[in-house]
């Protein structure tokens, strides 16, 4: 049997929720009627470790209708809807999915995928990709691609190491993905997943955000929308003068911690709120992630050094530190994702046509030298137009006499 869930009687409510975004994925679901005529991944075998969504559902289908075999594991072990995961397996997808696994289940599912002999390679944050340079020396793989920021900055390690053996297109760095996942998406959700753990009111509350990249000012963003005052924490200097000038208080994190009633990280690093910083924290502080790995809170030390822990609600946990509470959300993983459902599938459409669009043009070139690619511009570009057919957005066109004045250096005063 080509797949382990946790229950394939959930298809019926996973079909809903498939349905329920292709509702809203209209760019994907235009580019899934060309590869169903076109079939161009036909004979490819594709392995995927992504969180096993109802949008990476409508993905996983739309490869399918492609022509390719499609085998997918989690790329988290909190973020699988297993619903979804039972529906995929009634249409032939091969899913080693369920929310809840153990770390030894995760990677043992990565393994069952690879050992599918795969063509290609879509990953989210470089387990995939890493396990296959570790331990399948022999696996002829044509190409791959990398949906998150942390992948990527793996995989650049990896080139540089000289040992990158495919090419890897990454499909976080094209405008049509970073500018609206990483930002509008995890801003979004975020909060959605504080709210679902939490229910607490946000306006009012200082909120401290570690990190400001595109997830860390969206959800800065949308905190402030809430009506919270937010403190930002960089160590860019550029980065840091952004958040001053959108009007945040920014400070270091040894300051920031004593004054925080909500702390989320968004940086891609480890470490950033450690138990010296919750030494310093206010009773009753929440701590949450967005960032891709488990690393960004201390959390082993959370554990080490408390002295009581209980469940008090869904995904959020309070641990008796330092003569204090604290609460720590979805054990301190992604938490738009652990305690929510991720982005919104109208953010995932674009996102995952960038995928599908590049495991495409992988298939078709077959010889690419092993480097990690950005997303083609006309990838990109093509995306980015679908989506605003898709939204009956119409935009003006340069005329002949604006191209010529953009290319030119005489005319000037
Ligand atoms: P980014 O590189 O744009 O931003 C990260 C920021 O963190 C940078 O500005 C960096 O200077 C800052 N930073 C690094 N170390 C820091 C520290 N010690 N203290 C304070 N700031 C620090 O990256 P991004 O695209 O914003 O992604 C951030 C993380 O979110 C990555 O792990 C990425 O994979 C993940 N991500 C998660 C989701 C999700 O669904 N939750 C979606 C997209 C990306
Ligand atoms: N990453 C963030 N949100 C996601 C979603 N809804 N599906 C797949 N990957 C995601």
């Amino acid at each position: 049997m080509n797949y382990k869930i946790h229950d394939l009687r959930l298809a019926e409510e996973g079909r809903r929720q498939l349905e329920w975004s292709e509702m809203h994925m209209p760019a994907l679901m235009e580019m899934r009627k060309e590869f169903s005529s076109k079939l161009p991944l036909k004979g490819l075998r594709i392995a995927a470790v992504l969180h096993v969504t109802k949008e990476t559902g409508v993905l996983a289908r739309a490869l399918k209708d492609a022509g390719a075999e499609v085998w997918l594991a989690a790329s988290n072990p909190l973020s699988t809807q297993d619903d979804v995961a039972a529906a995929l397996v009634e249409d032939g997808i091969a899913v080693f999915a369920w929310r809840g696994q153990s770390e030894k289940d995760y990677y043992d599912s990565v393994e069952s995928i690879l050992a599918a002999k795969p063509d290609i390679l879509m990953d989210d944050g470089a387990d995939l990709h890493a396990a296959v340079h570790s331990r399948y020396p022999d696996l002829r793989i044509i190409g791959g691609t990398e949906e998150t920021t942390t992948g990527v900055t793996r995989l650049k390690a990896l080139e540089r190491s000289g040992k990158l053996r495919y090419p890897i297109v990454a499909v976080n760095n094209a405008k049509t993905k970073y500018l609206f996942d990483n930002r509008y998406g995890t801003g979004q959700s975020t909060i959605d997943g504080i709210l679902r753990a939490t229910n607490i009111l946000i306006a009012g509350k200082c909120a401290v955000v570690v990190g400001y990249g595109w997830v860390g000012r969206g959800i800065a963003m949308r905190l402030k929308g809430h009506g919270a005052s937010v403190i930002v924490t960089e160590v860019d200097p550029f980065k840091a003068l952004e958040a001053v000038m959108d009007g945040f208080e920014v400070m270091p994190m040894a300051e920031a911690s004593s004054k925080g009633d909500l702390f989320v990280t968004a940086t891609g690093n480890r470490s950033v709120i450690t138990k010296e910083d919750i030494s310093r924290m206010k009773n009753g502080a929440i701590l949450c992630n967005s960032g891709h790995f488990d690393v960004e809170i201390d959390v082993r030390d959370l554990e080490k050094e408390s002295k009581g822990k209980r469940e008090i609600r869904k995904n959020t946990t309070e641990y008796e530190i330092y003569g204090k509470k604290i609460y720590l959300l979805a054990e301190g993983r992604l938490v738009n994702l652990g305690a929510a459902e991720g982005h919104p599938s109208e953010v995932m459409d674009m996102s995952f046509c960038n995928q599908a669009l590049s495991a495409i043009y992988i298939a078709g070139k077959r010889s690419m030298p092993a480097k990690v690619y950005d997303v083609f511009e006309e990838i990109d570009e093509k995306v980015a137009k679908q989506k605003l057919l898709s939204m009956g957005i119409k935009i003006d066109n340069l005329t002949e006499a604006q191209k010529r004045y953009m290319n030119d250096w005489e005319s000037g005063t």
